[in-house]
């Protein structure tokens, strides 16, 4: 009886620590991004004092302070990325000439044929900076970065290769390759070449075949036959087993379907976007965060990983606004809403932790016990997005 007591009051005091704040009007949905945004900017601010050195890109808080990589790391877009919103939040040119500096960092990148991952490390940090200021030289970057990004796409697989560190036989693609996509698409409609967008609609296509379960969840690796295409093995890299369903390849999936589906207009993308988030969704535990594998071993007794959450949010919101149907449209939405108000509580942003990132519960790999349970930047930049994006659908149904 005591022990149902206490039960009952932890309970209640998480739940209160949970909802106190659950926004239910548009205002104060939007009061609760502002005040959201407002801590991530001065985050941001102290991270630039605290780093300095605009060679240096914060990838994740350990132990202390931010551990930085240099300019190739696959992460190094993301930081300028987050001071680009920043800037766009302050319109404050501090915030410009910093977000300039650490982009500038990433010159070297667009020659870079070494990996998939320059569509995350350009496109965050070029292309935002591009959206807000027109400088046509980020323009010229991004397009060489599509040129080189092309280098790796394969014919005979339909296929931008993924990783080079495997056997050089192999040809490994990744779900997370399908970020690397908006790059392209952008590129091509942007004085770019009509190749590069059908190498990305090709890319997307052998996915979906190859990729995507009858369940709407997916591997994360595929091994495929460089010379005939033909698939070698369905394989897990960071999730929970090869046919685990990996939360942060998941959410890839989501965001990147739903992006191809606004390149592309086309109906099977906006499919295979559906069935990803109804997984994503459906799976998800109480607190809408969910755990870094949906199958992982000891649930719940396993982290979270908060930047599933983010990057799932931001690609769900985009989905509610390009569904047709009303009523799928607001179901997407309120999923992304839950995710969101979760995430902007106590329980993931850093507001009492004394890190300097945004939001704290992110998993780089578990079964390689890397970066686990930590802050991880990619977190923040798609957390940060998913609340401008859901401002703007806000301020878009009120009419301000
Ligand atoms: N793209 C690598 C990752 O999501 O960890």
């Amino acid at each position: 009886m005591k022990r149902t007591i206490i039960a009952f009051i932890i309970c209640f005091a998480l739940g209160s620590l949970m909802c106190s704040k659950a926004p239910k009007t548009d205002s104060e949905w939007i009061t609760l991004i502002d005040e959201t945004l407002d801590f991530a900017v001065s985050q941001l601010g102290k991270s630039i004092e605290i780093v300095q050195d605009s060679t240096a890109f914060p990838r994740n808080v350990d132990k202390g302070e931010w551990y930085t990589t240099n300019a190739y790391g696959w992460t190094s877009g993301f930081f300028p990325g987050c001071l680009w919103y920043s800037y766009e939040v302050t319109q404050d040119d501090y915030f410009k000439k910093q977000a300039e500096r650490w982009t500038d960092g990433l010159i070297e990148q667009q020659f870079n044929d070494g990996t998939h991952d320059t569509g995350f490390m350009v496109f965050c940090s070029y292309g935002n900076g591009y959206r807000l200021t027109k400088n046509p030289a980020y323009k010229s970057i991004i397009l060489q970065t599509a040129e080189t990004l092309v280098s790796r796409f394969n014919p005979n697989v339909g296929c931008i290769k993924s990783w080079d560190w495997m056997n050089p036989d192999d040809f490994p693609v990744i779900i997370d390759n399908m970020m690397n996509l908006e790059l392209l698409f952008w590129a091509s409609k942007n004085g770019g070449k009509k190749e590069w967008y059908d190498i990305a609609v090709k890319h997307a296509d052998t996915t979906i075949k190859n990729h995507l379960r009858e369940d709407g969840s997916c591997p994360h690796v595929i091994k495929y036959d460089s010379n005939t295409g033909e698939v070698l093995e369905k394989i897990t890299q960071q999730g929970a087993a090869d046919n685990s369903a990996w939360s942060r390849g998941q959410a890839w999936g989501v965001y990147g379907y739903t992006m191809t589906y606004r390149e592309t207009g086309e109906f099977r993308f906006l499919e295979a976007a559906k069935s990803m988030a109804d997984f994503f969704i459906t799976h998800l535990p109480n607190d809408n965060v969910p755990y870094w594998d949906f199958y992982a071993p000891n649930i719940p007794k396993e982290p979270k990983d908060a930047s599933a959450a983010a990057i799932a949010a931001s690609g769900i919101l985009e989905l509610s606004q390009l569904c047709e149907d009303p009523e799928l449209s607001q179901k997407y939405l309120d999923a992304a809403k839950q995710i969101l108000q979760n995430l902007a509580s106590n329980a993931y942003l850093t507001k009492k932790s004394g890190k300097h990132s945004v939001l704290d519960h992110c998993v780089g790999s578990k079964p390689g016990d890397s970066e686990v349970d930590i802050p991880i930047i990619y977190a923040d930049y798609y957390f940060i997005e998913s609340l401008f994006r859901l401002k703007a659908i806000l301020n878009d149904t009120s009419g301000s």
